[in-house]
C-alpha cells in the first residue's frame, strides 16, 4: 500500500486545487443556471378566456395554471389523477382568489380517453383560447405499452396530444386569436424520429423514447403551425429548461440518489420551469407569432434536422393512421 502523507506541500496543494476546482465548476454552472433565467414579464390580463393546461395536477403545469389563473383566465386542468387535480384545484382557489377552475379526467396515454375528454369540453365549454400540452412521462430502462398498443411514452408524449389537438380544432379556430402551446424539450437533441419505427415499443433504453417523443413534439408543432396558417391559430413549443419535477421519478436505484443531488443542487424550480410556458401563452408580444420555439422566455433557433418540414409532413401523416382519425373526425 502506499501512503498519502498529508503533511507533504505537494499532497495538500493538490486537495486545495482539487477543492477549489469542484467549487469553481459548481459556482460557474450555478452562474449559468441563473443568468439562463428567462422570466415572463408580461403583464397581460386573462379575463374573459379559457385556458385548458394537461399534466397541470403537479410541477410545471400546476404553476402554470396557477400564474394564469391570477391572470383571471377560466382554467381547465386536465389531470389522470382526478384527486391531485382537485387539490391543485383548492390550491389556486385560495392562493388566486380566481374561483373559475375545474377538473377534467384526461388519460393521454388513452384515445378512450381523450374522445371521451374532448366530447365533454365540446359539449360543455363555449370557447378555448389557449390548450397548453404540457402534461409527459418517462421511462428509466424497461418499456410498457399503452392500451392501444402503443409504446407508452411516445403514445403520450405525441399520439395523445396529436389526437387530442384534432379533437378541439374547432373550438380552436372558433375562439380565434386563439394559441396552441407544446412543451417539448431541448434533449430532443440527443435523438432522431425514425420514420420506419413509430412504434418502438422494444426500444432500450426506455428512456430514448423520451427524447424522440420531444423531438415528435417539436415536428408535430411546426407541421400544425403551418397547417394553421390563415386561421390566426397560433403554435409554438418550447424548452422549459432543466427542472426540479416528477419527470425524473422513473431514475431507479442506486441511480436516483446522485440523480436527486442535481435535480436539488442545479435544476430550476418549478416556478422558473413555467416562465416560458407562461410567456407563450400569455404574452401579447406573441400575438402573432408561430410555428417558433421558445426557450428563457426567448425565441430559440432548432437543429436543421428539426426543421425539416418533409419529415415533419410524413410524421404527421403516419401519426394520423396510429391514432386511427376517421372520415368524422376533424381535419386539419
Ligand atoms: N422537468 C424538466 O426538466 C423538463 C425538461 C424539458 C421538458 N419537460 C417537459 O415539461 C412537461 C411537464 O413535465 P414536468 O417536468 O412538470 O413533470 P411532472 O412533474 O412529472 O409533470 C408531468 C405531468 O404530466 C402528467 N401525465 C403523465 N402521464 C400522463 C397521462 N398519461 N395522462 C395525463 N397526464 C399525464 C403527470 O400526471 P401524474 O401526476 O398523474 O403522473 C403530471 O401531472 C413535460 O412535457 C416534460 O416533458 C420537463
Ligand atoms: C363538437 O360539437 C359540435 C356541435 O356543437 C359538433 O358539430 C362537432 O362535431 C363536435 N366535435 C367533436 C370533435 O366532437
Ligand atoms: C384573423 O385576424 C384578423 C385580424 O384580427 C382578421 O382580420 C381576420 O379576419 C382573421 N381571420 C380569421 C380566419 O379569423
Ligand atoms: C397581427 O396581425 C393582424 C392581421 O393579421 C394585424 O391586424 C395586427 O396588427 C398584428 N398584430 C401585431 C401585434 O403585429
Amino acid at each position: 500500500m502506499v501512503g498519502i502523507d498529508f503533511s507533504c506541500p505537494i499532497v495538500q496543494i493538490l486537495i486545495a486545487l482539487v477543492v477549489t476546482s469542484i467549487i469553481f465548476a459548481i459556482s460557474v454552472l450555478r452562474l449559468y443556471c441563473f443568468l439562463t433565467l428567462g422570466k415572463c414579464k408580461s403583464r397581460a390580463k386573462m379575463d374573459g378566456k379559457t385556458v385548458l393546461i394537461t399534466g397541470a395536477n403537479g410541477g410545471i403545469g400546476r404553476e402554470t395554471a396557477k400564474d394564469i389563473a391570477k391572470r383571471g383566465a377560466r382554467i381547465i386542468l386536465a389531470c389522470r389523477n382526478l384527486n391531485a387535480a382537485n387539490e391543485v384545484k383548492d390550491e389556486i382557489e385560495k392562493e388566486t382568489g380566481n374561483k373559475n377552475v375545474v377538473c377534467k379526467k384526461l388519460d393521454l396515454s388513452s384515445q378512450k380517453s381523450i374522445r371521451e375528454f374532448a366530447a365533454d369540453i365540446n359539449k360543455t365549454e363555449s370557447k378555448l383560447d389557449v390548450l397548453i400540452h404540457n402534461a409527459g412521462m418517462a421511462l428509466a430502462f424497461r418499456g410498457a405499452k399503452s392500451e392501444d398498443g402503443i409504446e407508452l411514452t411516445m403514445a403520450t408524449n405525441h399520439y395523445g396530444p396529436f389526437l387530442l389537438t384534432h379533437l378541439l380544432i374547432d373550438l380552436l379556430k372558433k375562439s380565434a386569436p386563439s394559441r396552441i402551446v407544446i412543451v417539448a424539450s431541448e434533449l430532443y437533441r440527443l435523438a432522431s424520429v425514425n420514420l420506419n419505427n413509430l412504434n418502438p415499443i422494444n426500444t432500450k433504453p426506455a428512456a430514448y423514447l423520451y427524447y424522440v417523443s420531444k423531438y415528435a413534439n417539436i415536428y408535430f408543432a411546426r407541421e400544425l403551425a403551418k397547417r394553421m396558417e390563415g386561421t390566426n391559430v397560433t403554435v409554438n413549443s418550447l424548452h422549459p429548461g432543466m427542472i426540479d419535477t416528477g419527470i425524473w421519478r422513473s431514475v431507479p436505484f442506486p441511480l436516483n440518489y446522485p440523480m436527486k443531488l442535481i435535480t436539488k443542487g442545479f435544476f430550476k424550480t418549478p416556478v422558473q420551469g413555467a416562465q416560458t410556458t407562461i410567456y407563450c401563452a400569455v404574452s401579447d408580444e406573441l400575438n402573432n407569432v408561430s410555428g417558433k420555439y421558445f426557450m428563457d422566455c426567448k425565441e430559440h433557433s432548432l437543429s436543421a434536422a428539426a426543421s425539416d418540414m418533409d419529415k415533419a409532413k410524413k410524421l404527421w401523416e403516419e401519426s394520423a393512421k396510429i391514432v386511427k382519425l376517421t372520415e368524422q373526425d376533424p381535419k386539419i
